[in-house]
């Protein structure tokens, strides 16, 4: 099942709003139908926004009839920022925009219509590069997997969240491929439910064992000794290590540090914000009530009732025990080891 794929110019996006349902395509032929699809969670997951975004913005520089070079720039930073507005946290939407936008002001052609043509080929290798990214995470990431393990993970960071294989997934697969005889505990995500409806179908379908729990049942699960290791996706990684992923993922770094337990983030470099010191620095997107008032469109609380709805948190570097990134497997002090990764060729 593919997350995206791009045929006959055109952009067709796996509705994740209806999964585990139904297995429904969008065709996005405009760049305000990817950014309505990335608002609403229809695509989500940071390398994937980005992927989307990115060819978001080659629909909508291709419709805009731009006559010239200085047009087509024009309305290609237009139409970046409309989709950049679209979510704020996952750093990967503007890193995959500004990619985009690099290549354009560094070539010197003339023709929109050849400028348009690198946008696509700049898309696809966004795309490219993120699905080979995700099975070196999963190579590096497998090794830090004791046999048998029993692995805990929040939200969906998986193929569905990525342009494939996934990234925190992406390790779990590799494990499972490498003979590994690992199982999964997902925790069900609230207030969206990524983990019930996302990544326990993707593990079905990959015959790894996962068993199902609410995100209030980690603490007991991790106290009855029932899990060996965390690992989870991340949205946004700060210079210093700090990690924005969904919200509960720093609940779940707390409770593995009582534990004594490894919690692992597995992402790919494009997620680390070096511009960014220390998480306090992350943008953390707050999303309407309804999300938290009602369970699948059913009303769960109150009319009225007040609500407080952050879709991520931000989990300090001091209780990630190793970031798994496309590069390498770096540790503490993440200040120096994330930078050096910069010096790793890929
Ligand atoms: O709100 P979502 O579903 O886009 O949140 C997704 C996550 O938090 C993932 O863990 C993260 O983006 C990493 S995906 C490889």
């Amino acid at each position: 099942m593919e997350t995206m794929y791009w045929e006959n110019g055109t952009l067709m996006l796996l509705d994740q709003t209806k999964l585990p349902g139904k297995v429904e395509y969008i065709q996005c032929r405009d760049y305000e139908t990817v950014a309505e699809a990335i608002r609403n969670l229809r695509v989500r997951g940071a390398p994937a926004i980005g992927a989307a975004a990115a060819y978001g913005l080659v629909l909508g520089v291709r419709s805009s009839g731009a006559a010239n070079r200085e047009q087509l720039l024009a309305r290609a930073r237009e139409v970046a920022d409309a989709l950049t507005s679209t979510r704020p946290t996952a750093v990967n939407l503007s890193w995959a925009l500004n990619r985009l936008l690099a290549r354009l002001e560094a070539s010197t052609a003339a023709d929109p219509q050849e400028l348009t043509e690198l946008l696509i080929s700049e898309a696809h290798a966004i795309y490219r590069e993120d699905l080979e990214g995700n099975k070196r995470i999963g190579r590096f990431g497998q090794e830090l997997v004791p046999h048998g393990a029993r692995i805990l993970t929040h939200c969906n960071a998986g193929a569905l969240a990525t342009a494939g294989y996934g990234t925190a997934l992406g390790v779990i697969r590799a494990a499972h491929e490498a003979g590994k005889q690992v199982s999964v505990y997902a925790d069900e995500t609230r207030p969206l439910l990524q983990g019930a409806r996302l990544t326990t179908w993707e593990l079905i379908q990959e015959q790894i064992p996962v068993t199902l729990i609410t995100d209030n049942m980690a603490a007991y699960l991790m106290a009855r000794g029932m899990v060996d290791l965390v690992v989870v996706g991340a949205d946004r990684i700060a210079a210093n290590g700090d990690v924005a992923n969904k919200i509960g993922t720093y609940g779940l770094a707390v409770l593995a540090k009582e534990h004594g337990l490894p919690f692992y983030v597995a992402a790919p470099l494009s997620t680390v914000d070096f511009s960014l010191a220390s998480g306090n620095d992350i943008p953390i997107e707050e999303r309407e009530p309804g999300e938290v008032t009602h369970l699948a469109g059913i009303p769960v609380a109150p009319p009225g009732v007040r609500v407080w709805n952050p879709a991520f948190d931000v989990t300090p570097a001091r209780l990630v025990t190793a970031i798994i990134t496309d590069r390498g497997v770096v540790r503490p002090p993440y200040g120096e080891s994330l930078a050096g990764l910069l010096r790793v060729g890929k």
